[in-house]
């Protein structure tokens, strides 16, 4: 006979095989999950005999509940002032373009349109929550307003999830010249302001001294949001910046104001050393201990360390000085009782997340005042779980004859079935510039650096809401490194 044939190993044998089906497999689920997204099923009308539960806002609190939330058992109504829900995690990178805004958005209907039942939608603030009559008072407070601006929206069951707005412990000239970064507006408007300061420093004869002040970039607050604003700065200035503002790139400044001895006083020291250094060689200056007066136009009057006055001239300053509560919930929290509403910061719960001294209403995330930090994390936990209540809820409201004939009370059965609400922290997580980013992790896992950085990505990646965004996030990042980010001024 003729020469052997070598025998093949199994991978060598059908790798390219199985490659391919996965291939197919892969392209496939992926069209499915295109083809599903936009085409919305029929759903259930409205169903009277049932009761109605309305939820406050559209961030992560609200959607988590709603993605979960069976509409087999409630008429559900979201009202909220912004139609979309919105990633704020990689707020920070929309700032400066190293993410679009639009990839971090996630409209409303592209969630309520497949719920089971129909789910009304309600594009207005709610200004007024009126818990005798279990009505809300709901304004269209848009740009475009119609003829019907205004209505009283009734409920049986209440969720306050209208997260929190930006605390500036009433010190004057904040919110006159300041920027916050809670919104995609407020990133769209420092994403302006920052391109505007530039040109103008470059706007032909300027002064040494106004292009100075232009070009100091002051940041107030130094948590995650500070943090991670910084840091993002310097990407941008050192990537993009330098390359098309050759002559006045090099005189940017950052500065981080911060009022304690260090900046992320919630994460561990390991990681707090960590960043310092990490910005002290980026040469971003933190000055600590040094509290803020009042916010001029064009200066910020601070009380440094030795207690001393000082002027700091800056051209754009970014405010991120943590939360506190909206008026609506500042509103309530002042019409129940003292004794049991005694949190400025938000509605104060019980174990199941019901606000104490009222009935039938809820509070999750950023609204509500609890032993656990204001985050994602905790909100959209806090959403599934209150889902999982009204869920359980309804299943025994449905089989409430059923279980009656078993001689047992339908009351007991769903407090022996619904459990206290229990958190378990993931970690935490920041990116501080240069492709590096620091991560707390449980077990007392610190980590810091490249490293991280992707894991930062790969979970930020992971953890968006919908196959839509993920794609749009990873171009945004592809298209970044590729051609750099857009220095147009919008
Ligand atoms: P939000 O998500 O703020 O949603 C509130 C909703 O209520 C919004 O839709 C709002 O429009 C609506 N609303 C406002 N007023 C009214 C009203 N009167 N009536 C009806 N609706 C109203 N947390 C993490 O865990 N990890 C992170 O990496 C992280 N990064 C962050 C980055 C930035 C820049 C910021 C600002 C926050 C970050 N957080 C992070 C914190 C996190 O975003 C919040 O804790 C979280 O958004 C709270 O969720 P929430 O649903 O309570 O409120
Ligand atoms: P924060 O409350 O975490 O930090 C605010 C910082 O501002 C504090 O360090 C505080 O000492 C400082 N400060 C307060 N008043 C000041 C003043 N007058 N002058 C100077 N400094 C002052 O607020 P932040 O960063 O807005 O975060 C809000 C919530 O969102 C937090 O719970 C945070 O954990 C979460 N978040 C988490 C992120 C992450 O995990 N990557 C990113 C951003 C926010």
């Amino acid at each position: 006979g003729g020469p052997v044939p070598p025998k093949r190993g199994l991978v060598r044998r059908y790798g390219g095989k199985l490659f391919l089906g996965l291939l197919a497999g892969g392209t496939g689920l992926f069209a499915y999950e295109v083809y599903n997204a936009r085409h919305p099923p029929q759903q259930f009308d409205w169903d009277h005999s049932k009761k109605t539960i309305a939820i406050l806002g559209s961030g992560w609190a609200a959607t988590s509940l709603l993605k979960e939330l069976d509409t087999e058992h409630y008429n559900v109504i979201v009202v909220s002032p912004r139609n979309y829900f919105l990633f704020t995690p990689l707020l920070p990178s929309t700032t400066v373009g190293t993410v679009e805004l639009r990839s971090i958005m996630m409209p409303m209907r592209y969630i309520t349109r497949f719920k089971e039942r129909a789910v009304a939608f309600v594009e207005g603030v709610c200004n007024e929550i009126d818990t005798k009559n279990k009505i809300l008072v709901v304004e269209d407070n848009s740009e475009i307003v119609g003829e019907v601006s205004k209505q009283n929206i009734p409920y049986d069951y209440l969720v306050v999830a209208c997260g929190a707005e930006n605390a500036t412990f009433g010190i004057p000239g904040v919110k006159d010249y300041a920027c916050f970064l809670k919104e995609a507006w407020d990133a769209k408007k420092i994403r302006t302001r920052l391109m505007d300061c530039m040109e103008t420093a470059a706007f032909a004869g300027q002064t040494e001294k106004e292009v100075e002040r232009l070009l100091h970039m002051v940041v107030v607050g130094g948590g995650p949001t500070g943090v991670e604003y910084a840091a993002e700065l310097y990407d941008f200035l050192k990537e993009d910046l330098a390359s098309w503002y050759p002559e006045i790139a090099p005189k940017i400044k950052i500065t981080l104001v911060e009022a304690l001895p260090h900046v992320l006083p919630s994460f561990s020291k390991e990681l707090i050393t960590y960043t310092e250094k990490h910005f002290a060689e980026a040469k971003m200056s933190i000055l600590s201990n040094t509290m803020v007066k009042e916010v001029k136009q064009k200066e910020l009057v601070v009380q440094n360390p030795q207690k001393e006055i000082e002027h700091i001239p800056y051209g754009l300053l970014v405010w991120a000085t943590g939360n506190t509560a909206r008026p609506v919930v500042a509103d309530l929290i002042k019409k129940l009782s003292p004794a049991l509403q005694n949190q400025r910061r938000g509605l104060v719960v019980d174990e199941y997340l019901k606000v104490k001294g009222v009935d039938d209403v809820y509070a999750l995330g950023d609204a509500s005042a609890t032993k656990w930090a204001p985050t994602a994390q905790v909100a959209s936990k806090q959403g599934v779980y209150i889902a999982g209540i009204f869920n359980q809820l309804g299943r025994i409201n449905a089989d409430r004859h059923a279980i009656m004939a078993d001689g047992q009370d339908p009351n007991v059965v769903a407090a022996q079935r619904i459990k206290p609400f229990d958190y378990e922290h993931l970690g935490a997580l920041a990116y501080i510039g240069s492709d590096k980013a620091i991560a707390d992790l449980p077990g007392n896992v610190h980590i810091g650096g490249a490293l991280t950085f992707w894991f930062w990505r790969s979970a930020y990646l992971n953890n968006l809401f919908s196959l839509r965004n993920r794609v749009l996030v990873a171009f945004d990042w592809g298209k970044k490194s590729l051609f750099g980010r857009d220095i147009s001024r919008e």
